[in-house]
């Protein structure tokens, strides 16, 4: 059992408490917009924004988060008008999509003052987009000490980007 607020909502998880928090928001709450990309921790599709940060909910169990506060891509802005989103339409991103929600939830945790890099991947060669969504979002952000583009990728993302 966990008892998270999701997008705003009280949700007791009456669910084993090793459960990723990926499968409590797709199995019990049909939130699906968070994406399962890899078994390795590596891709960030599955990323949620968890009081303030960027998390990837595949690698944490849902009985760790007792009392957080957990935003998906479905909770993240009225009618795809988060800045982060706005950001996303502007530069022409999608191609596949499958990495779009995550990406969004990393940049959008990454404008609101959320630590570390964004290491999420793009298996489609969007990526110089994408850097330039997540350029776009950043510059838009109001200008605070520490306010700093962060932005990292693996290898497999890095070839992708050399192709395009
Ligand atoms: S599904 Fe979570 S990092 Fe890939
Ligand atoms: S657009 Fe297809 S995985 Fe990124």
């Amino acid at each position: 059992m966990a008892k998270l607020t999701v997008n705003g909502e009280a949700i007791d998880y009456r669910i084993d408490p090793t459960t990723p928090l990926l499968w409590a928001l797709r199995d019990q709450s049909n939130l699906t917009g968070t994406k399962y990309g890899c078994d390795d921790r590596s891709c960030g599709a599955c990323t949620v924004i968890v009081d303030g940060q960027a998390v990837r909910s595949c690698a944490v169990p849902v009985g760790d988060l007792e009392g957080a506060r957990v935003t998906t891509i479905e909770g993240l802005g009225a009618n795809g008008h988060h800045p982060a989103q706005q950001a996303w339409l502007a530069e022409q991103a999608t191609m596949c999509g499958f990495c779009e929600p995550g990406f969004i939830m990393a940049i959008a945790a990454a404008m609101d003052g959320g630590s570390g890099a964004i290491t999420n991947q793009c298996a489609c060669g969007a990526l110089p987009r994408i850097k330039r969504v997540i350029a776009r979002a950043l510059a838009a952000r109001p200008a605070e000490p520490g306010n700093s583009s962060q932005f990292s990728h693996g290898s497999s993302a890095g070839a992708q980007e050399s192709r395009e």
